[in-house]
């Protein structure tokens, strides 16, 4: 039990790096929570401070997620490639959960880290690293299904809640263990649930399109 929880806190302290802070903080010395749609995401990041500090931001919070899940397997000496044997995670079923949670922690630590008052982003990037360390094929499915929305709409938000829509189905279709599927529910509704903000914009028509500011913060 310590064990699984020392995964789990890991998980969490990973997930927590503030990226995205940092980047407002060294780059520019401002507080990027208080610009934009203050998220400390990558797409805040890029709409306050340009695209290469932007996809340095996206890189490691994908990272984060990938990183917090490989380490809870490691610990339990399941090799990472496992992801691509079904049978052979089955076999390990108990410790999927511990995996799970972990990547839930990750996800949580971003957008509620403990460096910076239990603020952050919103979780999308952690959660497609978390995605594609659990199950590559869901993964890149995710990702595609952003990709789509967002050439199509130009929205970054409404990309994200697809993208969270999808994993929960892909999950699901690809036939992962149960564990994978019902902390990826619990995962995607988190993740929607983070972009209330967004939605409400949308709603209203004011959601900026990638690159773009804000109409009534800046
Ligand atoms: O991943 C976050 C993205 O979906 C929305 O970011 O800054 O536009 O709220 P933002």
């Amino acid at each position: 039990l310590a064990s699984g929880l020392g995964v789990v806190l890991v998980a969490y302290l990973l997930g927590a790096i503030p990226t995205g802070y940092w980047a407002g903080k060294l780059l520019q010395g401002i507080d990027i929570r208080e610009h934009g749609s203050k998220s400390t995401g990558a797409t805040n990041v890029l709409r306050t401070l340009g695209k290469g500090p932007a996809l340095t931001v996206l890189l490691i919070d994908v990272f984060k997620g990938v990183t917090a899940v490989l380490l809870a397997r490691w610990i339990y000496s399941l090799p990472a490639i496992i992801a691509v044997v079904p049978d052979a995670i089955d076999r390990f079923a108990w410790t999927n959960w511990v995996v799970t949670l972990a990547a839930l922690m990750a996800m949580v630590g971003h957008s509620r880290s403990i460096w910076i008052n239990f603020t952050g982003g919103k979780s999308a990037a952690t959660g497609l690293g978390v995605l594609f360390a659990m199950a590559w094929q869901v993964g890149l499915g995710v990702a595609v299904i952003f990709g789509l929305v967002l050439a199509i709409f130009r929205i970054v938000s409404l990309s994200s809640i697809a993208a969270a829509i999808g994993a929960i189905g892909l999950m699901w279709a690809f036939r992962q263990p149960l564990s994978y599927q019902l902390i990826v529910l619990a995962g995607g509704l988190y993740v929607i649930w983070r972009h209330k903000a967004n939605i409400q914009r949308l709603v209203a028509g004011t959601e900026p399109k990638i690159g773009q500011k804000h109409q009534e913060s800046e």
